[in-house]
């Protein structure tokens, strides 16, 4: 299958449904307190989605070939947690990460994107490794335009991380989207920049970098779904959904209350 191509309509629809999954982080980032449970959170921005957006929770029995439906409406992956983390009845303390990630699907769109916020206050390194992994994902966002190879995306977030001491996750990598949850291309972070397919106008995928302070190395959990670092060190990460467009790219889950742009990095507008 190759990479399809959305038409002006398909756009505007998946415009909508980006912006609604980019407003659920926006309203639920308040609750992210020292005592709220991840399960609490799931609760919220499902209620939210459901009973407010008229959206579906794309992850509620998700359930991709070799995995068993996922149980929640939200992923929440805290700490060492990499990513698929499963909403539970344990609070979060002080001092953790804690990444919330929301996909919605309206009329049948998908929108798909993650934040990483510190609860309460946290150490140093876990500040810099969200802030680092923010980087990450604008710097990646700030190769897209038409002729580039996707391959730009992956070779210029793993010189970032890498250049600050901390690594790439391989295994789980952005994904085009749509009226599918996961389709093509796989979106790496890491990589050759002159390897893949070139972008063209009307391309739709996430770019979605785990950030690792320690080593790259991942292990999954026996509830089959949660992803940590193999060395039980913290990551990060962050995910927007980005449509190509004739003259470089628009960032379609990018609400009034998502962290902006950092300064410094130049988007082709
Ligand atoms: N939202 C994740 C992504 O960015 C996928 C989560 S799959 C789930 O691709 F089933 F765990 F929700
Ligand atoms: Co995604
Ligand atoms: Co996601």
């Amino acid at each position: 299958m190759a990479i399809s191509i959305k038409s002006a309509d398909d756009i505007a629809q998946m415009r909508v449904a980006c912006r609604l999954a980019g407003e659920v982080l926006d309203y639920i980032a308040p609750f992210v307190k020292p005592g709220v449970t991840t399960g609490e959170l799931d609760r919220l921005c499902h209620n939210l989605m459901v009973d407010v957006q008229g959206c579906i929770p794309a992850p509620l029995n998700y359930a991709p070939p070799g995995y068993t439906p996922y149980p929640k409406s939200i992923c929440a992956s805290v700490n060492h947690q990499v990513c698929h983390g499963i909403p539970n009845d344990r609070p979060l303390k002080k001092g953790d990460i804690v990444n919330l990630d929301i996909t919605t699907i309206k009329d049948g769109w998908h929108g798909d994107t993650s934040r990483t916020f510190v609860v309460g206050d946290a150490s140093i390194l876990a500040k810099r490794l969200v802030n680092l992994t923010h980087e990450c994902l604008w710097i990646g966002i700030a190769q897209v335009k038409p002729g580039v190879h996707l391959g730009a995306i992956g070779a210029a977030i793993q010189k970032h991380a890498e250049g600050a001491g901390f690594s790439v996750v391989r295994e789980f990598c952005g994904h085009g989207i749509g009226l599918n949850f996961h389709e093509e291309p796989q979106v790496l972070h890491y990589g050759k920049a002159s390897d893949g397919p070139i972008l063209e106008p009307g391309m739709i995928f996430t770019i979605e970098p785990m950030i690792n302070a320690g080593k790259a190395a991942i292990s999954e959990l026996p509830d089959g779904w949660t992803i940590i670092t193999k060395d039980r060190s913290l990551s990060a990460q962050f995910e927007h959904t980005v449509v190509v467009t004739p003259t470089g790219v628009e960032v379609l889950t990018l609400s009034a209350g998502a962290p902006p742009c950092p300064p410094g990095i130049q988007i082709h507008p």
